[in-house]
C-alpha cells in the first residue's frame, strides 16, 4: 500500500477532529479512545502525516502520542514541524513532549534511570491543562529520557519528585506537553486533564453521538454504492451484524446476506441469525449449509494449525460459490474496524505493530473481484456495538463474546466429529445459560466449553462409565491479549458442572482451567 493511501483511507467526516499523530506508543489506541470517550471524534494518523493533509479537516487540535524511542536515534520518528504552525493547540504526551521540546529548541537528556510506574505531581502556577485538578495527584510515568530544557514561552505547571518538568504549557503558542500519560487508568485524573485539552484549550463542542455516526454511515453508503446490489457475509458476531443492520436502512432489498453455516457454530447461533435478520429485518439472508463439506474435509484432521487452514479455505470456496449467485452485485461489505485498520497500516512501516495473524481466519481474499464497502472502518468495538443497539440489534447479538473463526472445531481437541461436535455443543450451551443466569456474561472476556480427547473412570449410578473430559475456560480481559481466569463463584462452578455431567452423554468430568494468558493462550487450539 502506498504510504499516501494511509491518510486518504477514510474520508473527512464534517465532525470537528482531533488528530492523534501515533509515534509508536502501545497506547495511541487508548489515547483516541479517551477522547471519543468524551463524544469528540479523533482518528489516528500516521505520524509523518503532511500538515496540508490535516489541514484538510475540520481540525481542532493535534495530540502527538508516546513512543518508545529516543529522539537522538536514527530512524526515530519525528513529526513534520510545520504542525505546529496549522493554528490548532498541540499536545504532546511523554515522547511527544520530548519531540516537541526537541523540534523547537529545547534540550532533551538521556535521564540516569527509567522512571516507570507511579508518582505524585504538585502543581506549580495556573494552568489551562491542569486546570481545577488538586495542588497534588497521583499519575503514571513510563519514560527514559526527559526534557532538560524547554523552548522559549514554555512554563512549568507541575513537577514529581524524579520529574522536573512533568506538565509543561505555553499557552500563547498553543503548546501544551505532558510527560507523564493521562490516558492511561492509573493517572487518576486523566480524564480532567484532557477534557481540559479537548474543551477548554481546543474548544471541542462534544457533540460525536452514535446516532450522528448511523445518519453518516447511512449517507456514505447511500453516496458509495448508488443504485448497486451489496453481498456481505454474515458471520454471526456483532460486526457483521451491525453493517448488515445499517447497510439494510441504507438500501433496503438491495443487500443481499450470506450466512454459512460450517457446523461449528454453537447451539442456537443459526437460528438467532435467522430471527434476527430474516424475521425481524426482513433481509435477504440466504443461508449455505454446507456443514457435512467442512466435516468431511475435517475428517481425521487433529493438528490445530491445519484445521483452521482448511476451515478457511473451505469458507472462502464456499462464500464464492454462494456470492456468484447474486450476479447483479458490485459490492462486498465487510465488517472491518478501526483497529484492524491501524493494524494493518502499521503492517506497513508504521511505529506501531501489533498484527494479530491467526486471527485472520474467516476471513475473505482481496480478488473477489467486489469493491469493499467497510462502513464500521472508523470506528472501536464498544462504539460499534452502541451502534447495533441504535439500530435495534437484539441485546443477545450486540453483547456477543468473541466467538473465533473456526468455531468449536479449535475447542473440539482431537478428531472432529458429529457426535463430539454435539457433545461439545451441549456442553457449551450449559456454560453459557449459567454464566448468563448468574449475571457473569458480562463480566467475563469469554466463557464455553471445551471438550479434551482424554477419557477417565467415573461412576454413573451402579455402573462405571469410561468418558471424555469437559474443560470449562472462563476469562476476564480487556482486549484479548491478555487474559486471567475468572474468579467464578464455586456454587456457580458446581451448577455448571453438575449439569454437564448428568445431562450430557459422553462427558463424566469437568474441570476447570486456572490458567492465565499469557503462557497460555485463550482458546485451547
Ligand atoms: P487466543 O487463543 O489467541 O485468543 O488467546 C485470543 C482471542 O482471539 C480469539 N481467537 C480467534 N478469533 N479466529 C478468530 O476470529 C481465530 O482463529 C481465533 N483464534 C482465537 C479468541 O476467541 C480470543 O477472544
Amino acid at each position: 500500500m502506498p504510504r499516501q493511501a494511509w491518510v486518504t483511507i477514510l474520508p473527512p467526516l464534517s465532525n470537528e477532529l482531533i488528530a492523534v499523530l501515533d509515534l509508536g506508543s502501545q497506547y495511541t489506541q487508548l489515547i483516541a479512545r479517551r477522547i471519543r470517550e468524551q463524544q469528540v471524534y479523533c482518528r489516528i494518523f500516521r505520524h509523518d502525516t503532511p500538515p496540508r493533509v490535516l489541514a484538510r479537516e475540520n481540525l481542532k487540535g493535534i495530540i502527538l502520542s508516546g513512543g518508545p524511542a529516543s529522539v537522538y536515534a536514527p530512524g526515530s520518528p519525528k513529526v513534520d514541524p510545520g504542525i505546529y504552525a496549522l493554528g490548532v493547540p498541540v499536545l504532546g504526551i511523554c515522547y511527544g513532549l520530548q519531540l516537541t521540546s526537541h523540534l523547537l529548541g529545547g534540550k532533551v537528556i538521556k535521564a540516569s534511570t527509567r522512571e516507570y510506574g507511579p508518582a505524585e505531581i504538585r502543581r506549580k502556577g495556573p494552568s489551562a491543562l491542569l486546570k481545577g485538578l488538586p495542588s497534588r495527584t497521583g499519575v503514571w510515568m513510563s519514560h527514559g529520557d526527559r526534557v532538560d530544557s524547554l523552548p522559549k514561552g514554555f512554563r512549568v505547571t507541575a513537577s514529581s519528585p524524579d520529574c522536573r518538568l512533568a506538565a509543561v504549557e505555553a499557552p500563547q503558542r498553543g503548546l501544551y506537553g505532558l510527560q507523564f500519560h493521562p490516558e492511561v487508568a492509573h493517572t487518576t485524573l486523566g480524564r480532567d486533564v484532557l477534557a481540559n485539552f479537548l474543551v477548554g484549550i481546543c474548544g471541542c463542542r462534544r457533540d460525536w453521538r452514535i446516532g450522528k455516526v448511523v445518519q453518516e454511515g447511512i449517507r456514505k453508503v447511500r453516496a458509495q454504492v448508488g443504485r448497486d446490489e451489496v453481498v456481505l457475509g454474515l458471520s454471526g458476531g456483532v460486526d457483521s451484524a451491525v453493517v448488515a443492520a445499517l447497510l439494510h436502512k441504507a438500501i433496503g432489498k438491495r443487500l443481499h446476506c450470506i450466512f454459512v453455516d460450517n457446523g461449528l457454530l454453537r447451539k442456537g447461533e443459526r437460528e438467532l441469525v435467522e430471527r434476527t435478520f430474516r424475521g425481524h429485518f426482513h433481509v435477504d439472508l440466504k443461508v449455505a449449509d454446507a456443514s457435512a463439506e467442512f466435516l468431511r474435509a475435517l475428517k481425521g484432521v487433529t493438528d490445530p494449525e491445519r484445521k483452521r487452514k482448511i476451515i478457511g479455505r473451505l469458507f472462502v470456496r464456499v462464500f464464492e460459490r454462494e456470492a456468484k449467485r447474486f450476479r447483479r452485485a458490485r459490492f462486498l461489505a465487510q465488517g472491518t474496524l478501526y483497529p484492524d485498520v491501524i493494524e494493518s497500516v502499521a503492517a506497513f512501516g508504521g511505529p506501531t505493530a501489533v498484527i494479530k495473524s491467526h486471527h485472520n481466519v474467516g476471513g475473505l481474499p482481496k480478488d473477489m473481484g467486489f469493491e469493499l464497502v467497510e462502513p464500521l472502518r472508523d470506528l472501536f468495538k464498544d462504539e460499534v456495538r452502541r451502534m447495533g443497539l441504535e439500530l435495534g440489534l437484539p441485546k443477545a447479538l450486540v453483547w456477543r463474546q468473541p466467538f473465533p473463526g473456526p468455531g468449536l472445531a479449535v475447542r473440539c481437541l482431537g478428531p472432529v466429529t458429529a457426535q463430539r461436535l454435539q457433545t461439545l455443543r451441549e456442553a457449551d450451551a450449559i456454560v453459557r445459560q449459567e454464566i448468563e443466569a448468574a449475571g457473569y456474561d458480562r463480566k467475563v472476556w469469554q466463557a464455553f466449553a471445551v471438550l479434551i480427547p482424554v477419557r477417565s473412570v467415573g461412576v454413573m449410578g451402579d455402573e462405571r462409565t469410561y468418558e471424555e473430559a469437559a474443560v470449562l475456560r472462563a476469562v476476564t480481559s480487556t482486549d484479548g491479549m491478555t487474559a486471567d481466569w475468572a474468579r467464578l463463584p464455586q456454587d456457580l462452578l458446581a451448577r455448571i458442572s453438575n449439569r454437564i455431567i448428568n445431562s450430557v452423554r459422553g462427558v463424566n468430568r469437568v474441570v476447570y482451567d486456572i490458567s492465565t494468558k499469557p503462557p497460555s493462550t485463550i482458546e485451547w487450539e
